[in-house]
């Protein structure tokens, strides 16, 4: 496949850089300018275009002929970035490629995920201090997922738990809703979330889904998860 990552230059997105190269992709990068350095390792090895991911020409001319993308949509700034970026993904990708995108678990489609009060006190502390000194706004993260919620591609949009580095532990399990015993753990390493990212690319199942993910190895995985 011919894959765009939007926002390649961070965590995730070097992640996904390497694991969509592994797997054989020609891949094109999206990050700021002042970040293309972060991409020096995979120099010759994929195409970058310098740009705000929020900027509609960047991501046009980024997107073009791509069979998939991958996007990391981050809530910094309070200039809608999150939302300008899915946006300008959703209008310019070619009819019928796999889009997916990176949020956490307090992005909840239908209403029907069940929070732990931890997850609730952060979202409601942070979200209001982020929004006073103007450094994050969630409520953007929360409108890009709703417009591609509505949207008539074909989206996935990947929930990640709390995060943590280290080796892969391989192919995190997910569930549909924040509160089935599965996730209980709430966590998962980066390397894994990029690792579901990638694979989302090649999986038809994942079409129309929110899957909220957590590591295989964690507890509440190797008691709940169904086997295979
Ligand atoms: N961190 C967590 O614990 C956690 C938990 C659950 C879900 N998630 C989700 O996982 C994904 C990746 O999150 P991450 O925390 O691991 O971050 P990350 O991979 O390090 O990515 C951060 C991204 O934000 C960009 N960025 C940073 N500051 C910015 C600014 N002021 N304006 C615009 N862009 C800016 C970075 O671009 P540059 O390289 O140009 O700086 C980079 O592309 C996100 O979708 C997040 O919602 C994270």
């Amino acid at each position: 496949m011919k894959v765009c990552i939007v926002g390649a230059s961070g965590k995730l997105g070097r992640y996904m850089v390497r694991q969509a190269l592994d797997r054989g992709h020609e891949v094109v990068c999206v990050c700021r300018p002042r970040s293309v350095g972060k991409l020096d390792e995979f120099k010759g090895r994929v195409g970058i275009v310098p740009g705000a991911t929020n900027d509609r020409d960047v991501i046009e001319k980024a997107v073009a002929g791509c069979d998939g993308v991958l996007v990391v949509l981050v809530p910094w700034g309070v200039q809608q970035y999150a939302t300008g970026t899915a946006q300008a993904v959703l209008d310019f990708a070619q009819p019928g490629a796999r889009l997916i995108f990176s949020c956490g678990w307090h992005i909840t489609r239908d209403g029907q995920d069940v929070y732990p009060r931890s997850l609730r006190v952060f979202v409601a502390v942070f979200g209001w201090l982020a929004r006073l000194a103007r450094f994050a706004d969630l409520d953007d993260q929360v409108e890009a997922c709703r417009r591609v919620f509505a949207s008539e591609t074909r989206w996935t949009v990947v929930r990640g738990s709390d995060l943590e580095e280290g080796e892969s532990q391989g192919l995190p399990v997910w569930s549909r809703h924040v509160g089935d015993p599965v996730l209980k753990s709430n966590l998962t390493r980066r390397v894994d979330f990029a690792l579901f990212m990638v694979a989302a690319l090649e999986s038809d199942d994942l079409v129309h889904e929110a899957p909220a993910i957590v590591g295989c190895r964690s507890p509440s995985a190797l008691e709940f998860a169904a086997p295979g």
